[in-house]
């Protein structure tokens, strides 16, 4: 079985409207060349999709939305739906991000809603599991990463299973310039792809791309991504800038 295809997503979080993202996009479509071997994937602010995917002109930069309500529709003031975001141009979606989860009350319920809307919209989830410091020292990173998962990861129908991909974004290294070293990192993949493999048999969950997420940098990325069982990267801080980006996504590269 072939490793999956090398993921990298840009997760810009509250940065960059719309004039800023065309910048971006201009900056960055100079710097990067086309990588057909690998998925690149801009998450912005969801009203800068549009703005985004105009500057781009071209298909091999993917967008993704960050949330969506857990509804189709009505009267939820200030929030918007998976439909929304693909009429945007969206073809992903960010599901279960720790900052969604600690600042907004995603619990695992609510990430499972919100993965079963994307997948109904026909957007692509981006699953994010990951275990806080407290919960590593105390000897729960498999049972929180297995918890996480099993929320979710069965609530898909089988051909939406198989277009999933999961981020493994240890909390206490998002934002920090902490990042977990490349055995913790193969460590907890591993735990990962072993969910997976119980949820979805050993053909689908081998062909799922596992991500890392956290404080990933032009100077770390190699090794991460050299760490066995590590199929890409989510990258927040260092996606903003268009150089540091275009060199994240030249990792692994042929
Ligand atoms: P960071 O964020 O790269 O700034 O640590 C990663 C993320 O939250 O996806």
């Amino acid at each position: 079985m072939s490793a999956p295809k090398p993921f990298f997503g840009a997760n810009w979080k509250m940065h960059k409207g719309p004039s800023e993202a065309r910048a971006f996009v201009r900056a960055f479509a100079g710097l990067h060349r086309p990588r057909p071997d690998a998925a690149v994937v801009f998450f912005p602010p969801s009203i800068s999709l549009p703005a985004f995917r105009e500057a781009a002109g071209r298909d091999d930069l993917e967008l993704g939305v960050q949330d969506v309500h857990q509804e189709t529709e009505g009267a939820h003031t200030g929030a918007i739906s998976a439909g929304m975001a693909a009429d945007a141009g969206a073809a992903w979606g960010l599901a279960g991000h720790s900052e969604r989860r600690r600042e907004f009350g995603d619990d695992d319920d609510l990430v499972a809603a919100k993965a079963a809307r994307l997948v109904e919209a026909g957007l692509r989830p981006v699953l994010c599991v990951g275990e806080t410091l407290e919960e590593r020292d105390d000897g729960r990173l498999e049972a929180v990463l297995r918890r996480q998962l099993a929320a979710v990861v069965p609530t898909l129908p089988g051909a939406a299973a198989r277009e999933l991909v999961v981020a493994y974004e240890p909390v206490w290294a998002i934002g920090t310039g902490r990042t977990a070293s490349p055995e913790d990192a193969a460590d907890a993949h591993g735990t990962v792809r072993r969910e997976l493999v119980e949820h979805l048999g050993p053909e689908t969950a081998d062909a799922i791309p596992i991500i890392y997420g956290g404080s990933v940098k032009p100077h770390n990325v190699d090794e991460l991504l050299a760490a066995p069982g590590v199929d890409g990267a989510l990258v927040g801080g260092a996606s903003l800038d268009p150089e540091a980006f275009a060199r994240i996504c030249e990792a692994g590269a042929g």
